[in-house]
């Protein structure tokens, strides 16, 4: 039998009044059987995955675990948000744009003149993406580019906003007139476990000037990677038992214009060397979190990426076909080449450079992102050129196209939805019928939207009414994932209302749907048997797949309605060992989670003995995975 695994799944909590009823069968009572023998189709062993972009602060002032917001005064001007004049006693300071800077990439800075008298120090204060978290006994490491007017000590200090106390500090000693980088570790002796009530600082106690650049604090990341990601939110990622990372978009792959796109040779190499990009959720990208760290990340849950490759059309309607489109599909090449390429090949061994000398798995290139809004209709073309250029170098990449065409022969269909519950339920056996000789189908986008930040009970209702419909079609959806994954649930955090997972910069918690998701993927056969059903409300959804290894059932029960459905439960190859209940109810369907009640609505595990036939009860607004031993 698989095990419940995963700290989202633990909780075991006895819930006998939800799952055996030993009432006396009514006469029409509604019913559903199993037959394991009967063996419908495989599942995929992709099935479930992730979906990521630059949206709703989710990697600067989220994932990646950069505590500095504006490290760079991105984008490459004179712009000073979240920096503010910090002093001790009389000092004072004034702050301008600095004509010069560490790099090409980074040719401006932010200048400081200093006045401090004797016993006094002046410099800048950072406030973080809504203030920074900081945890007790935590090292954080940090670093900075300075150009001093000579040799002067800066101080950096962690500090509690209610208390005004330092609960942590660096001295670093800056020499000499030139850029240079520093490097800096603090340990915190904060007292509270996690809150997001501090700022950083950086004083100087001598008058002078001094221009700084690319500062940075990163807080503890996970496996401990350097230029890595928060722990908890790999944490939950890898509670949802994924198979693979579609990067980096989404719109965030196209950019509004051309030159907004994510253009990866820009976000790899030293962080000096990024120049940082706006991106069209709004805001300017670090790109401390480029196409390698994308690949780390998948590399730290051993899933693989799905890489998406730009294709010649921005969201603003800018396009290019032809001649013109060549650099482009040369762009892709090499992207594919540096993903996957050995360390003779020219991309490969820039990777090498970068850090990482082995190649990345990759099966799955997706060209474009969402081209049926390209008012044009060049997509066909492009698709083609990109096609024939890729398959020639490598013929073994399954190739995705972002919506149905009649030319270049693709290997999968991206199909995205975001609709309502009840569109949801509606839509929950649309794949039964469709031609299963066409291009496979990846569903890249999708989340059932009620609820803001996150989604309420009832978007997990019509989540898992839908995944009951991937997972039957599981022979033609050989991928699927929800988007958008994050969101800062501080004010202004947001530019895409239900996301599943929310967060601010010392806490997260998983939405109804991060939690109905998790159970999905942790349950999964790898082949669907045949149902039948009689008598049950129309908003009640079922999937049954068997783990052939380990002799498992595993049964999803969806009631979207409010009433409880009873039924008889047929199975005629049920063992009598224990059958493992996780349940997942709410006594409403606008019950949720928030940041302040992260666990309102969460996993219960049960377990009861099972037989092959018995009454049975699931309460509305539930979703149940029972995982029944079989003979
Ligand atoms: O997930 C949010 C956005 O929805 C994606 O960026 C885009 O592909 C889709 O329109």
């Amino acid at each position: 039998m698989k095990h419940v695994s995963g700290a989202t799944l633990k909780r075991s909590i006895a819930l006998s009044s939800l799952v055996l009823c030993a009432a006396v069968l009514p006469a029409q009572r509604a019913s559903l059987t199993v037959d394991t023998s009967a063996s419908i189709a495989p599942v995929s062993p992709m099935l479930y995955g992730l979906m990521t972009e630059e949206i709703n602060y989710s990697y600067d002032g989220g994932l990646y675990a950069e505590m500095v917001r504006n490290r760079s005064f991105q984008h490459r001007g004179k712009n000073f948000a979240s920096w503010l004049p910090a002093s001790r006693g009389n000092g004072s300071v004034e702050i301008e744009g600095g004509t010069d800077g560490p790099s090409t990439a980074l040719p401006t800075s932010m200048k400081l003149t200093i006045k401090a008298a004797a016993g006094e120090q002046a410099g800048v204060a950072n406030t973080g993406y809504w203030g920074m978290g900081v945890k007790p006994s935590t090292t954080y490491t940090g670093s900075l580019y300075a150009r001093p007017d000579g040799a002067r000590n800066a101080h950096i200090l962690l500090i509690a906003d209610t208390s005004g106390e330092a609960v942590a500090t660096a001295d670093v000693a800056l020499e000499g007139t030139a850029w240079k980088q520093y490097t800096f570790t603090m340990k915190s002796s904060a007292k509270t476990v996690a809150s997001s009530t501090f700022h950083l600082e950086i004083l100087f106690d001598q008058p002078g000037t001094v221009g700084l650049q690319l500062v940075s604090l990163m807080g503890p990341t996970y496996k401990d990677r350097a230029n890595g990601n928060r722990a908890d939110l790999m944490g939950m990622m890898a509670d949802m038992k994924p198979h693979f990372l579609r990067l980096p978009g989404g719109n965030y792959l196209e950019g509004d214009t051309i030159k907004e796109r994510f253009n990866w040779k820009e976000t790899i190499g030293p962080l000096v060397d990024r120049p940082t990009h706006r991106s069209p959720w709004n805001y300017t990208s670090s790109d401390g979190m480029g196409l390698l760290e994308f690949l780390e990340w998948t590399e730290d849950l051993k899933i693989e990426p799905v890489l998406a490759v730009y294709a010649g059309y921005s969201l603003k309607g800018e396009h290019v076909t032809g001649a013109e489109l060549k650099p482009f599909i040369q762009e892709a090449l090499d992207e594919i080449e540096y993903v996957t390429g050995d360390i003779t090949t020219k991309w490969g061994a820039e990777r090498a450079k970068n850090g990482h000398p082995a190649p990345f798995p990759l099966h799955y290139v997706e060209i474009g992102n969402e081209d049926f809004f390209d008012k044009a209709k060049t997509y066909e073309d492009r698709f083609d050129d990109f096609a024939k250029a890729i398959r020639a170098k490598y013929p073994k990449l399954q190739l995705i196209t972002t919506m149905p065409i009649t030319r270049g022969n693709p290997d999968v269909q991206d199909d995205h939805y975001y609709r309502s519950p009840e569109e949801m339920f509606a839509m929950a056996h649309m794949y039964d019928k469709t031609d299963r000789k066409g291009p496979k189908i990846f569903v890249g986008e999708w989340a059932t939207r009620t609820g803001s930040p996150t989604p309420d009970f009832g978007a997990a209702l019509g989540d898992a009414a839908w995944m009951t419909g991937m997972e039957r079609n599981s022979d033609i959806i050989i991928m699927s994932c929800y988007a958008p994954l994050f969101v800062n649930v501080n004010p202004g955090g947001m530019q895409w209302p239900s996301d599943l997972i929310g967060y601010d910069a010392a806490r997260a918690y998983g939405s109804p749907s991060y939690y109905a998701q998790a159970l999905f993927a942790n349950h999964l056969g790898d082949h669907t048997v045949k149902t039948d059903a009689t008598g049950l409300n129309s908003r009640f959804f079922w999937s049954a797949t068997v783990s052939t290894a380990d002799k498992v059932l595993h049964l999803k029960l969806v009631n979207g309605s409010s009433e409880t459905q009873q039924l008889t439960l047929n199975i005629p190859t049920a063992s009598a060992r224990k059958a493992t209940t996780s349940t997942l109810h709410a006594a409403s369907r606008w019950e949720t989670n928030t940041i302040e009640r992260p666990e309102a609505v969460k996993t219960v595990v049960s377990s009861a003995d099972w037989k092959a036939s018995l009454p049975y009860s699931v309460p509305g607004n539930t979703i149940q995975v029972i995982d029944i031993p079989l003979k």
